[in-house]
């Protein structure tokens, strides 16, 4: 076996990776157990991930946990994975306090069933002062409708005279997003063989670099994100530029 974790440039390490955690039910599926046994068991790859960032010195770990289209599953998928937001976070407060880490959340969390945005509440307050990894939950998110809050809310200034439409520049509709406080991903990986986004943070990942993997979110191990952390730091970021630039002192 590979051993990812010691070809990791210790300075060049993303300060925010944000995951795409496909392939639950399909995993569930090859084994013949019900789709929820795949959430059940893509909460302990979150843990492992988390884990995993909290080690190599990732800032902001960015996990889509539940789009805006997901409320379109059949229900009692749906109530399945809104209960097992509520146990894990409840259980995993202690970890969170331990690991000095911080959660967040972004989506719109006033369509949350209740216990769900209460937990979600308290959890977030409990780790407000904690200064370690930074684990946002995108939970009933969809991009397309963040981006369009953003211009909502802009076109309102406007209309109030509080801001010039001359003055809308990137860093007033990043300042409008639910991401306003944090930085835009460096990289951003998606399990389970899918190569797309599903609306998720279009705007924020403008040029973040896309790693995908056939590997289903249950079987994602810790070696396989060190993997993603280091075929990363092996590609040239030129943001518009030659590699020649690039590579001038
Ligand atoms: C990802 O796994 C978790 C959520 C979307 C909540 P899926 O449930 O999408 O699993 P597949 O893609 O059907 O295998
Ligand atoms: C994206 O996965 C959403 C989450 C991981 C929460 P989906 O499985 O819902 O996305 P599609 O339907 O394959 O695009
Ligand atoms: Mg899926």
């Amino acid at each position: 076996m590979n051993d990812w974790k010691t070809q990791i440039d210790k300075n060049r390490v993303p300060s925010h990776v944000a995951v795409i955690m496909d392939g639950n039910g399909r995993w569930a599926k090859a084994q013949g157990l019900p789709r929820i046994n795949g959430h059940f068991q893509g909460v302990e790859t979150v843990r492992r991930v988390t884990e995993a960032c909290s080690e190599i010195g990732v800032k902001y770990l960015t996990l889509y946990a539940f789009s805006t289209e997901n409320w379109n599953r059949p229900k009692d998928e749906v109530d399945a994975l809104m209960s097992l937001m509520v146990s894990s976070l409840k259980a995993e407060l202690p970890t969170f306090l331990n690991n000095n880490i911080r959660l967040k959340a972004i989506g719109n969390l006033s369509s949350l069933p209740v216990e769900c945005k209460e937990e979600l509440d308290e959890t977030m307050a409990a780790t407000s002062h904690l200064n370690g990894l930074t684990l946002i939950l995108a939970l009933s998110y969809s991009s397309t409708w963040e981006i369009k809050n953003a211009i909502q809310q802009i076109a309102l200034k406007v209309k109030q005279g509080v801001l010039e439409v001359e003055d809308i520049d990137d860093q007033v509709v990043d300042s409008n997003l639910n991401t306003a406080e944090f930085p835009h991903p460096e990289l951003m990986i998606r399990t389970s063989g899918e190569v797309r986004i599903s609306n998720f943070l279009l705007w924020q990942l403008a040029y973040a670099e896309l790693y995908f993997t056939e590997t289903m979110w249950p079987d994602f191990s810790k070696e396989d994100f060190y993997q993603a952390i280091v075929n990363y730091q092996n590609r040239e970021r030129r943001f518009g530029k030659t590699s020649e630039q690039i590579d001038a002192p």
